[in-house]
């Protein structure tokens, strides 16, 4: 075998026939073939996780994805994913945005911070609006509000974590005496007739009780909630205000052992199997 056939592993490994069941389920891009970058020059197999299958047709295909990596040549996605960029080994707030976040949530959120920043709001707003929507960008859509918070907890303000924590519920009700009102957004996302659960209508009662209250509703104030994906807003315009009020450890998120380090981590590694 000379040297040009040796460094071909595409050429090396018979692709396998997928099962029906996972074409079905559009999951074939969930199976790696092996390309010049491949780690072991293997398959990889990617196990989409529960919360983003459960109750989907792709719940159904565990069983065969796991048939799949009993194939000698094939084995489960682990550590770097070769379709992602890598990530610096110490990573700051700024690599997540450029580097994980996509394009969408990335300018929905620059966008945010900059219209709070030309309202002339003070920087913990502008820190929540940079932030608000980071658990959609990087880890689960669902509950966004609260992993959010979770996520930045130990390195802000605690008014800002709170503001991003609490803007889940309060952007469902609307506050004309600050100018905001229910977004046409919603009504196209939601239905006309959809109303929020009871846990979301009590945070919303004892949030508009609480003394930081005016900070949260500005992040819903701020929300984009039709924003023009054509405007470009680079992460540096906000390198100052972030430099300010954000504790950047110095291990790089994710390694710095703080109770929310696994979260960063799994953005960094969102497809390891287990
Ligand atoms: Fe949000
Ligand atoms: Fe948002």
């Amino acid at each position: 075998m000379d040297e040009s056939t040796e460094m071909r592993p595409t050429a090396q490994v018979l692709p396998h026939e997928l099962p029906a069941s996972l074409r079905e389920a559009g999951l074939t891009n969930w199976i790696r073939e092996p390309l010049d970058d491949a780690v072991d020059r293997r398959r990889r197999i990617i196990m989409p996780p529960a919360a983003a299958v459960m109750g989907t047709p792709a719940s159904a295909c565990q069983g065969a994805l796991l048939a799949e990596a009993r194939h000698p040549d094939t084995a489960f996605m682990m550590g770097d994913n070769p379709a992602l960029p890598k990530m610096p080994e110490r990573p700051a707030l700024k690599d997540f945005f450029l580097l994980r976040f996509g394009p969408i949530p990335r300018t929905h959120l620059l966008q945010s911070a900059r219209v709070a920043r030309e309202n002339g709001l003070g920087e913990e707003v502008i820190m929540a609006c940079l932030l608000h929507d980071i658990a959609i960008a990087g880890l689960l859509s669902a509950n966004h509000g609260y992993w959010g918070a979770q996520m930045v907890a130990p390195y802000v303000d605690a008014e800002v974590a709170w503001a991003i924590e609490k803007h889940e519920a309060l952007r469902y009700f609307p506050d004309e005496s600050v100018g905001y009102s229910y977004p046409q957004a919603y009504v196209d996302y939601f239905g006309a007739d959809y109303t929020p659960p009871d846990y979301i209508r009590r945070e919303h009662e004892a949030a508009r009780k609480h003394r930081w209250y005016m900070t949260s509703r500005l992040v819903t104030i701020n929300d984009i909630y039709s924003f023009d994906p054509r405007v470009a807003v680079d992460f540096e315009e906000f390198e100052d205000v972030v430099g300010r009020n954000f504790r950047q450890p110095e291990e790089g998120l994710g390694f710095d052992g703080s109770p929310v380090a696994h979260m960063w981590r799994t953005m960094i590694w969102p497809n390891n199997f287990l």
